[in-house]
Parts: structure tokens; C-alpha cells; sequence
């Protein structure tokens, strides 16, 4: 038995069963042995599984694009990008890269602050970062931001859905909480009243319809993460990619056991009580309650869509153009580029959240429609009630 899975152990036998948001909370951020932490995530060919930023340097490039409009749209003097949950930094270099090259301009003037909660992945994106040093500053926590101090762009990719969630049953339509007890030093699942006010009222105001035993992923973190971007925003953008779904989507009864998942060296499991510590456990995000959060925060939703969508209008198609040459490695450089867009692969199912914050007169022009469509609708108009 590893020292987490220990660990979690005695927690239980000192203080009883815990909330399965408790257990993934230890399970990837406990400070020495989480899959986080400890730097034991491993992202890519090698590792447990691909993000967008792992695919091919051409996603940074097309944020790259946005933020440069956004420094025109947010025109301040103190311009400032903040990525959360940056890792080891391989988005923020292409990010870096891409507006060194097409707008040197902006990159002398920005200053671009990254939020990593592993001091491991920390450490290891200075390495991955060292030619932009001087632009970076590292900081541990969002909430060690000052109130209203940022005036430009926050952005995340995959982050939303590593945040430690709570799992819940719906058992003769009463909302019942999933907790983590042992039975002979073996982990077992068994429900319960819900442990706060928010989680029991979590559906309030969403017209859903639950089969019986249907298990569903809560994410209030969520909440609390965008509560506390819109406090240090005082002017600017927030852009969230993740994959996840409208609530329609998200709890419809096909998917009757949720969207949970574990990743372990490029296998799918659904056992969180497998590999701990060594695996990363993730559930779809519920971009409605971003949507409607962000309203109740003064965040208002500019645009919901596909990542292969927002890509294409963000200029990819002339990114893949330059590797128009025949030679192996353009080859390979343009399948990776269509794996980022292509809705079979991951241009579906990523989407792409836009917000605003204090930039109402100005951004109706912001956001360039390409001529060319790879998603016939648009999420939000297939769901008018969110
Ligand atoms: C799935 S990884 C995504 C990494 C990277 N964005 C990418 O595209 O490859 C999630 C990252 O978010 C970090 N993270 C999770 N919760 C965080 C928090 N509250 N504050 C800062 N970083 C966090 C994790 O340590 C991890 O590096």
C-alpha cells in the first residue's frame, strides 16, 4: 500500500467517511504524494494522457492571436495575462512565442502571471520557460491577488475539470451524496444526506429530469474559481477550455454513472481507488453553471463554442497552411494541427468559454466569425435554457 493511499486511511479511521471531493482533493493535491503535487502527472506521449497544448504548439499560437486583440480591446497601460493551472508550462511558451513573433510590441509591454498550485510543475515550467523569465511571475494562489487588480486576460486549459468535485445519487428524486468509508481496510462508496446547503440546492432553477439511481459529478469549486477570478478582475477577458457539456447534455440519463474517469498511461478507467495518487481523476464540466455563475458575478458570456470552431476562427486554417510542404515533419505537423480541430477528434469535445468583465460597449466587434463553419450550431443556441 503507497504512503497516500495510507494516509487517506487514517484520515478516515480518525474522523469518519469523507466527501468524495475530499478524496480527490488528497488523491492529486495532497502536498507530498497527490498526482499533482508530487509531480508524478505525467502529460503527453509518455505520460497519462494528451491535452491541446501537448498536441501541437499551434493551439498556443492561435491564444496567442486572441490575447492580441484583447490588449487592443482592453487597452490599458498595465496589460496583464494570467494562466491557471499552467503545469510545466508548454501552453505559456507557445503563448509567449507566438506573441513575441507577431507582436513585439505587446510582448515588451505585457507581464504574464502564472497560478500553478504544484511547486514540482512549478519548478519544472521555469525550465520549459527560461527565454521568457524576465515576462513571468509565478504566484501560488489566485486569492493572493488584490482585489481588482488585473486589467486583461485569464486563461486555463483543463483545468476546471481537475478540480475536486462531489459525486451524488438521485434516489427516489431526493438528491443523496456519494461518500468514501472503508469495510475490512477496503475503500467503499455508500450515500448519504448531502454535506452543505449548496450541494443539496445545486439543480435549483435548472429544469432537469433525473432517472432514478442516476449518479451525477458537482463541481462547487468551480464556483468558488470563478468567484475569485471575477474579484481580482477589474477589466478584461476570461477564456476556460475544457471539456464539458451544457447541463441538458451534461445530466442527461445516457449518461446514467456520470462523466467521472481516471487516467492512467493512456488507459480510461472508472476506479478512483486504483493506482492512488498515481492517476488522474476528472469529470466533464458543466459549462452552464460557469455561464450562470459568471452572470451573477458581473461576468457575462460573450461566446460558448466549440474548441474547433473558436480555432478556426481564430485563424488555424493559415497556421496549417504554413506547413504546406511535403516533407515527413509538416506531415505530421498538420494530422497533430487537425487533431486539435476536427470534430471526431478534439473539436467537439473541448469547448471554448468567453466572458467579459467591464468591457460592455466594446465587444460586439471582438470576436471574428470565419466564413468557414466545422460546427453547424452553436451549443447555446441547440439549449435556450442553458
Ligand atoms: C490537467 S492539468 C492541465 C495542464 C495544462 N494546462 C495543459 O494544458 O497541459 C491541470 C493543472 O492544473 C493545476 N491545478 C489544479 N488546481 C489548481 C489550482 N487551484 N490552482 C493552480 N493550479 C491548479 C494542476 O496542478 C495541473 O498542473
Amino acid at each position: 500500500m503507497n504512503e497516500l493511499t495510507q494516509t487517506i486511511k487514517s484520515l478516515i479511521h480518525k474522523s469518519g467517511h469523507i466527501t468524495f471531493a475530499k478524496f480527490m482533493e488528497l488523491a492529486l493535491y495532497h502536498p507530498n504524494y497527490g498526482y499533482y503535487a508530487s509531480g508524478k502527472a505525467k502529460i503527453g506521449k509518455e505520460g497519462d494522457y494528451y491535452t491541446s497544448s501537448s498536441v501541437h504548439p499551434a493551439f498556443g499560437e492561435v491564444l496567442g492571436r486572441f490575447i492580441c486583440r484583447a490588449w487592443e480591446l482592453v487597452a490599458v497601460s498595465d496589460f496583464t495575462v494570467i494562466e491557471m493551472g499552467a503545469g510545466k508550462g508548454f501552453l505559456s511558451l507557445d503563448i509567449l512565442d507566438s506573441i513575441k513573433r507577431n507582436n513585439p510590441t505587446l510582448y515588451d509591454r505585457l507581464s504574464y502571471l502564472i497560478i500553478e498550485l504544484s511547486p514540482q510543475l512549478r519548478e519544472e515550467g521555469k525550465a520549459t520557460l527560461r527565454e521568457h523569465l524576465s515576462k513571468i511571475k509565478w504566484v501560488d494562489f489566485l486569492t493572493d491577488l488584490k482585489l481588482e487588480s488585473i486589467s486583461g486576460v485569464f486563461i486555463s486549459n483543463e483545468l476546471v475539470d481537475s478540480l475536486p468535485f462531489h459525486r451524488a445519487k438521485l434516489k427516489n428524486r431526493k438528491l443523496q451524496e456519494i461518500f468514501v468509508g472503508l469495510r475490512d481496510e477496503d475503500f467503499v462508496e455508500f450515500i448519504g444526506e448531502p454535506s452543505s446547503l449548496e450541494l443539496k440546492e445545486y439543480f435549483k432553477g435548472y429544469d432537469l429530469e433525473f432517472e432514478d439511481e442516476q449518479e451525477v459529478e458537482i463541481n462547487l469549486k468551480a464556483r468558488e474559481w470563478l468567484s475569485d477570478i471575477s474579484s481580482v478582475l477589474s477589466k478584461g477577458l476570461v477564456l476556460t477550455v475544457d471539456y464539458g457539456f451544457l447541463t441538458p447534455e451534461l445530466y442527461s440519463s445516457i449518461r446514467m454513472k456520470g462523466t467521472f474517469r481516471c487516467f492512467h498511461k493512456h488507459t480510461l478507467n472508472e476506479n478512483p481507488y486504483l493506482n492512488i495518487g498515481e492517476q488522474d481523476i476528472t469529470a466533464h464540466v458543466n459549462f452552464s453553471d460557469l455561464i450562470r455563475t459568471g452572470d451573477s458575478l458581473g461576468l457575462s458570456t460573450i461566446k460558448y463554442i466549440t474548441q474547433g470552431q473558436f480555432l478556426v476562427d481564430w485563424g488555424i486554417l493559415d497556421i496549417i497552411e504554413r506547413y504546406s510542404s511535403s516533407d515527413i515533419s509538416s506531415e505530421k505537423s498538420r494530422l497533430a494541427i487537425k487533431n486539435l480541430f476536427l470534430p471526431e477528434l478534439m473539436g467537439e469535445r473541448f469547448k471554448v468559454l468567453i466572458q467579459s468583465k467591464n468591457l460592455e460597449n466594446k465587444i460586439r466587434t471582438f470576436y471574428p466569425e470565419s466564413p468557414f463553419r466545422i460546427s453547424f450550431q452553436s451549443p447555446l443556441d441547440r439549449y435556450k435554457g442553458l
